[in-house]
């Protein structure tokens, strides 16, 4: 295909297609192998609004966590699989009937549910995390997958640390998965140690070797310790995986997951390459990225593949000079096929609330009456600050609007004094339970200052590991968004905010993150995934 060919297939806003026989399912595990890594952590909401792009973004399978892992994680899972209707609802279990059964309770209200279960088969991980027999295991496998599927029609089951198992024991493994009812067999290459050609005669041992291995779906799971996880996804694919667990940004355990958006453009872009195909919207990846670095504060480094700021830039002049010419000379897709399009001026000073409504609409948001007044009297604050308001101002104000439900502490106004002659000083309103309450707090610095302010009119011990912004468009006049992280006791969340002026957005976000703490504290159970991952 020429390279002119493919930047048009490429920007083709709808879904790929190809051979039946070449389709690969996506399950997205960003609700789960992502949340699982240290500062990823999201709250019920936050879960519900990832799941619902994951859905719009047309991913196979959502695995939505890991049920026994906390009370919380079972909520999400349930809450998850109740709003969930295209796509399938995963859950995490051990090879235990109570990890199962917990799994199977959550998501019991799935439109199509399935039960995710696995164990360790590798010789270091059987002798000293299971300190198990091989034997044991191999019965543990039979026992769970058996157990699983008198719960649910549709049972996963993984082989941990799979890429680093004898490939007798794992044969074994895989057969007797697939006898006890598993219709999907994953193959996870835990600690991120295979590559390409490994990886590939792997899955081709096993479709060589396993007597059963047509009756199930083969999956690859590939960490990036070594920056390989989709290269590693890839070459399974070619050994005969049609299925393939991945994250979005690529978030996850240490060095994270093989990330979704480059497995599915590197599919798309190079069809010609590889046969395989997806049936994601690759036009809602770069909604789907931004909504989740927004929600957890972890930014996309700017040279990123597919999501990162400077994906799409052009800034040396032979670059600029030939993309004038012909925007395929230096761009192998185009921005319009991940959904970066061009800022867009959308509304200005004198619109109207319906139009406010419409637009809203148009970008997916959909609010209630009291939310709706409060983001229009928002919008018009910043239509008379700002000059120009573009499509992504309005979604970090409505983002931040609807981060607010039932909060506990609410922004009402400050003023700041500063400059270069000290002490920076900020008065601050908030609402809290319903009640005004003022401070006047100095600081070195504004930040700290409308920080200790918060701190008086609401004290807390909780330390402040996390402070960022991010202008949202171009333009000295341009919209911050500010990240915080907070930790208290081991328990840590993060807020954000939006405004125009990036001392307000601070607050805002300081106060979300606030909120959210006070929601957490409010959980009695233990919520360390990675804690129940060890046990
Ligand atoms: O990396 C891994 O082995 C996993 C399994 C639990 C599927 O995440
Ligand atoms: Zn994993």
């Amino acid at each position: 295909m020429s390279t002119e060919t493919q930047a048009a297939a490429a920007a083709s806003p709808t879904v790929q297609t190809g051979r039946p026989e070449d389709r690969v399912k996506i399950f997205d595990t960003t609700l789960r192998d992502g949340e699982q890594s240290p500062g990823c952590s999201m709250n019920l909401q936050e879960k519900l609004r990832v799941a619902s792009v994951l859905e719009e973004l047309g991913v196979d399978i959502i695995e939505a966590g890991f049920p026994i892992a906390s009370n919380g994680d079972f909520e999400a899972v349930h809450e998850v699989a109740k709003l969930v209707k295209k796509s399938q609802v995963a859950g995490l279990a051990r090879a235990t009937k109570k990890d199962i059964d917990r799994a199977w309770e959550a998501l019991k209200p799935a439109a199509s549910p399935r039960i995710h279960t696995f164990i360790s088969t590798s010789p270091l991980h059987m002798k000293y995390k299971l300190q198990m027999e091989p034997a044991k295991v191999y019965q543990a496998v039979i026992d769970s997958v058996t157990h699983a599927r008198k719960l649910c029609g549709d049972v996963e089951w993984s082989a941990e640390d799979g890429t680093r198992t004898e490939h007798d024991f794992l044969c074994r493994c895989v057969e007797a998965a697939i006898k006890a009812g598993a219709s999907t067999i994953n193959i996870p290459d835990t600690v991120g140690y295979t590559v390409p050609e490994e990886i590939f005669a792997l899955f081709q041992m096993l479709r060589n070797r396993v007597p059963n291995i047509d009756k199930a779906v083969l999956s690859a799971h590939n960490h990036n310790d070594l920056g390989l996880g989709v290269a590693n996804s890839l070459a399974a694919f070619r050994g005969g995986a049609r299925q393939v667990e991945c994250t979005i940004n690529g978030i996850g355990e240490r060095a994270g997951n093989a990330a979704m958006e480059e497995i599915v453009m590197a599919l798309r872009v190079r069809h010609d390459a590889m046969p395989f195909w997806t049936g994601v919207d690759s036009t809602k990846i770069t909604k789907a990225s931004r909504l989740l670095s927004s929600i957890t504060g972890f930014s996309v480094q700017p040279n990123k593949a597919i999501v990162g700021a400077n994906a799409f830039a052009h800034e040396s002049g032979i670059h600029q000079d030939g993309m004038l010419k012909n925007a395929a000379t230096y761009e192998i897709m185009t921005p319009e096929s991940v959904g970066l399009t061009k800022s867009s001026l959308v509304l200005g000073k004198h619109s109207g609330r319906h139009a406010f409504k419409t637009k809203l609409e148009s970008l997916g948001y959909s609010l209630g009456d009291n939310q709706l007044n409060d983001a229009f009297a928002r919008f018009k604050e910043l239509a008379d600050a700002k000059k120009d308001v573009f499509d992504e101002d309005l979604v970090a104000l409505v983002d931040d609007e609807v981060t607010r439900v039932n909060d506990h502490v609410r922004f009402q106004a400050m003023r700041i004094l500063c400059g270069t002659k000290g002490p920076q000083t900020c008065d601050l309103d908030l609402e809290v339970e319903g009640k005004r309450r003022s401070a006047h707090a100095t600081g070195n610095g504004p930040i700290d200052a409308a920080f200790n302010a918060i701190h008086l009119i609401y004290p807390h011990d909780a330390a402040l590991q996390l402070y960022q912004v991010h202008a949202v468009t171009g333009g000295t006049d341009a919209q911050a968004e500010v990240t915080v992280r907070l930790e208290e006791n081991g328990k840590t969340v993060m807020g954000q905010g939006a405004d125009h002026d990036t001392l307000v957005a601070s607050v805002r976000a300081y106060v979300n993150a606030l909120n959210k703490l006070i929601v957490k504290r409010a959980r009695t159970a233990p919520d360390d995934v990675a804690e129940a991952m060890r046990a």
